[in-house]
């Protein structure tokens, strides 16, 4: 068994301004960001402040959207080049983080292509980054890996311990901001992480340690932020639940739901977090199916697995409606079959039971 998480991680009210030197890690800075979350979080401010009592410059790349696609993180390389900045500040949620861990790779590697990224023997030698997220959700924080979309539409991870950031700040503060919305909808991936790291067949006995604390507080504190946004202690503990998720999947990755997830949030335009964590209960009864004992410790937290189900459709996590065409159930199941995913996801599946697992979501 492996345990590998090299970032240094601080965590808590206003850590920036406590550990204020840790940020600099180069002589010029590239912050990289979204165009809005950075800002009214107050985390760009307090980012911006500390270089600039350290007599730091830096440039702002602020055009950074949901699910990062390769012109966006080329427009950043050739900033970052042009600029000759020597380290990657990336705040904000998932994609301004997975932009800035792909820059500063291709920064370091002039000569790469995006496609480049997917194999990590193309590259040694990375830029410092420096993460500081505004959501809690996707743990990039504390991740190894990033997600982009091709050219051709597919979302894709890719993978290298380069890009495990060198500091993160986590500021609970900093989510005090998040609508409704997005609070469930980056609270339920976070919550796919802990749960796919448990299922998955890499699981660990340190991830399962992770992987149980994160699902309880999302069971018990998801539901009480959703009735008082604002509440700091609340948001406090879903930022500890979405990191330990992240510390989850930096061993074992994800598995069925986040393969399954991506097509419908490319060709249906549903967020990734719901659209992965809809298929949560799906698999996990897969899941039982072939190894019972995987899914322990969700039937001690929830009861049993339609309990689970239920605790997913009381929050909201299934609100929309999606039809699928024929020919786009054909895609998305070949797709499915084709990743990664499915190769850490115990349980048998074909073309058709994915197919059917589509159909179900479509009905609810
Ligand atoms: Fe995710």
């Amino acid at each position: 068994m492996l345990y590998n998480m090299p970032t240094k991680l601080y965590y808590g009210k206003n850590i920036i301004s406590q550990h204020k030197d840790e940020m600099i890690c180069g002589e010029k800075a590239l912050i990289v960001t979204g165009k809005n979350s950075a800002k009214i979080t107050g985390a760009l401010d307090d980012v911006i402040s500390v270089l600039n009592e350290f007599k730091i410059p830096y440039v702002h790349y602020d055009e950074i959207g949901e699910n990062p696609t390769y012109d966006m993180i080329l427009k950043g390389r050739d900033i970052c080049l042009k600029n000759e900045c020597d380290f990657v500040i990336a705040i904000g949620g998932g994609s301004p983080m997975d932009a800035g861990k792909a820059i500063a790779v291709l920064t370091a590697n002039p000569d790469l292509i995006p496609d480049d990224l997917f194999d990590n023997n193309n590259y040694d030698v990375s830029l410092p980054i420096v993460a500081v997220p505004t959501t809690a959700g996707t743990g990039s924080e504390v991740t190894e890996y990033a997600v982009l979309t091709k050219p051709n539409g597919r979302k894709s991870g890719f993978k290298s311990n380069l890009i495990f950031p060198d500091v993160s700040f986590l500021d609970p503060i900093y989510m005090l901001k998040m609508n409704k919305n997005l609070t469930l909808t980056t609270a339920v991936d976070a919550l796919s992480h802990a749960v796919e790291g448990l299922l998955s067949k890499k699981s660990t006995p340190i991830s399962n340690i992770l992987a149980r604390e994160s699902i309880e507080l999302i069971y018990r504190y998801l539901p009480k932020t959703l009735e008082d946004l604002e509440n700091v202690e609340y948001r406090e503990k879903l930022a500890i639940a979405s990191t330990l998720a992240g510390m989850v999947i930096a061993q074992t990755g994800t598995i069925l739901p986040h393969s399954l997830g991506y097509r419908i949030t490319i060709h249906k335009g549903i967020r990734h977090g719901q659209a992965t964590a809809i298929f949560l209960p799906l698999i996990a009864k897969e899941v039982k199916k072939e190894n019972p004992k995987k899914v322990e410790t969700l039937e001690k937290i929830f009861g049993t697995l339609d309990n689970f189900e239920i605790f997913l459709k009381k929050i909201g996590t299934y609100n929309f409606n999606i039809v699928f065409t024929e020919e786009e159930l054909e895609l998305f199941s070949e797709e499915v079959m084709n990743s990664s995913h499915i190769k850490n996801t115990p349980g048998n599946y074909d073309k058709n039971k994915i197919k059917e697992m589509y159909k179900k979501i479509a009905k609810i």
